[in-house]
């Protein structure tokens, strides 16, 4: 006898025939335009055309103003060659910003790609959760041979704000695990940028960059940096006045209550605001202040690290000894993403013990990047680059130095291979620009006259404006003249034009 069937059975009939039914998506691929995939399939040439349109139409840049675009003009880089890059136009470059302040050993590297290949046909992919590979063991052991002798472990991310993000993560969980679960806050300086994560976000001391984003993550707060340009006249000493800087830490540790603070973040030369050095005795006085209220130090060296300073580590060569160093971009001089958090065995000893850091990147310490960095490390020993930078960031300072006879420079500023321009509208009494004119000055008139010329560089308004040089570790004197003698020509322009 044939049964009836349920209401849910009809339900769960209806549903499957409807599932098996063909879904027509809203917009079929089809009817997308793909005119490189379908030269491609054809045998056809790839015209500039065609990139420039399909960059237009499909890319969304990071951190670019795509208004500023007129029809199908968005640069395109093709190929790059020691400190040079070439467009698409095949107009050539001078590399002086090393890209990103990432490629440090300069563009080109076959023996770079070599090992990334082998390494890809060796063990392509695995994870670093719960296994490790050869490519991440040996190169854990190698930054750690090139780090401050307190640092004992190497969490790998795949940049710098991951491994910021994963520094204040650690803090918080570590106070928690030594039984002081209110210590959570950070306090970082003023214009100092950290990623743009939510957490790395809000430890970044830029308010326009964040004010789109609020609320953010809550409990950071900021100190004053090391600008000695623009420090207050009272002050008569470099050291005087970042001795006062040191000061406002404490007062904000105290303020904010030290069993509530976890961590003081800070770049030993700060890159946002133009490259902010400061004298040993600033380091020192952090160190003193963070041990004596229980704060862990974080050294943000994702510009710093990597001999852009003049040593491995900035942390080296200002004799700092950080509770946890962030690092990347010259890592693997950006031939492949990573980054990579060193921290002090004491912030790692609980979690030997057993504890779980719930915390991780599918990317972290991919074995392709770690075989990357390991090789660029290798030209760093072969070639000495270090001490190439050591060797000659006299010379290129002194030739920086004579811009300083422009109206237009206020300050040239920096060390190693890590050099600001501060552009001024009155030298005497160092007034800077508005925020209108800092746009046209820099965005509106000096990239381009700059790029025009074959320079590429940094114009930068985070703080006041600055043009900033991060060259590849490898270039010499004759290249410091080429740059000043561009740059000359550049600002004044740029100063008869305001
Ligand atoms: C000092 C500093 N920290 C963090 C970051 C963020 O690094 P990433 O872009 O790799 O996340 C940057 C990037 O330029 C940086 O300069």
């Amino acid at each position: 006898m044939a049964t009836k069937e349920s209401q849910a059975g009809k339900l769960v009939r209806g549903l499957a025939s409807k599932l098996k039914a063909p879904v027509k998506p809203a917009i079929a691929a089809a009817d997308r335009a793909t005119p490189i995939a379908d030269a491609r399939k054809a045998g056809r040439e790839i015209t500039k055309a065609m990139l420039e349109n399909a960059a237009k139409d499909n890319l969304f840049l990071h951190f670019t103003n795509h208004a500023q675009f007129p029809k199908g003009k968005i640069p395109i880089i093709v190929k790059a060659e020691g400190h040079h890059f070439w467009d698409i136009d095949g107009n050539k470059y001078f590399d002086g910003i090393s890209s990103l302040f990432s490629v440090n050993i300069g563009h080109g590297r076959e023996r770079l790609a070599e090992a990334a290949a082998k390494q890809m046909k060796q063990l392509d992919y695995f994870p670093i959760w719960s296994h490790a590979h050869p490519t991440s063991i040996e190169l854990s052991e190698r930054i750690l041979s090139y780090a401050p002798k307190n640092l004992t472990r190497v969490f790998f991310t795949t940049g710098g704000g991951e491994a910021n993000e994963t520094a204040w993560k650690l803090a918080k969980q570590y106070f928690k695990l030594m039984g002081k679960p209110t210590k959570h806050k950070v306090i970082s300086r003023a214009v100092a940028y950290h990623g743009t994560s939510h957490g790395a976000l809000s430890m970044t001391g830029i308010p326009a960059m964040k004010k789109q984003f609020e609320p953010l993550v809550p409990s950071t707060f900021r100190v004053p940096n090391t600008n000695w340009y623009r420090a207050p006249e009272e002050f008569e000493t470099e050291e005087a006045f970042t001795n006062w800087a040191a000061d406002r830490l404490e007062e904000m540790i105290l303020f904010e209550d030290p069993d509530t603070v976890a961590a003081f973040i800070f770049e030993p030369v700060q890159n946002s605001g133009g490259c902010f050095t400061a004298p040993n005795s600033y380091f020192k006085k952090i160190r003193e202040i963070c041990d004596k209220y229980d704060v862990l130090l974080i050294a943000d060296e994702t510009i710093d690290g990597f001999g852009r300073t003049g040593a491995m580590f900035a942390s080296e060569r200002y004799e700092i000894e950080p509770d946890m160093l962030v690092c990347a971009k010259g890592l693997t001089s950006a031939y492949a993403p990573l980054g990579a958090l060193l921290l002090a065995e004491k912030l790692f000893e609980p979690f030997k013990k057993g504890a779980l850091f719930p915390h991780g990147y599918t990317y972290g310490g991919h074995p392709v990047s770690c075989a990357v960095a390991l090789e660029n490390l290798n030209v760093f020993d072969e070639e000495d680059l270090v001490g190439n930078v050591r060797r000659n960031e006299g010379a290129f300072k002194e030739t920086l130095e004579k811009l300083r006879d422009l109206p237009i420079v206020g300050d040239v500023r920096g060390v190693g291979y890590f050099w600001a321009i501060e552009l001024v509208k009155n030298k005497q009494t160092k007034e800077t620009f508005n925020d209108k004119e800092a746009d046209r000055l820099l965005r509106g008139i000096l990239s381009h006259r700059m790029f025009e010329e074959g320079l590429y560089c940094r114009s930068d308004d985070r703080g006041d404006p600055v043009v900033q040089l991060a060259p590849p570790l490898t270039i010499g004197p004759d290249q410091f003249t080429e740059i000043e003698q561009i740059l000359r020509g550049c600002l004044i322009e740029a100063h008869r034009e305001m």
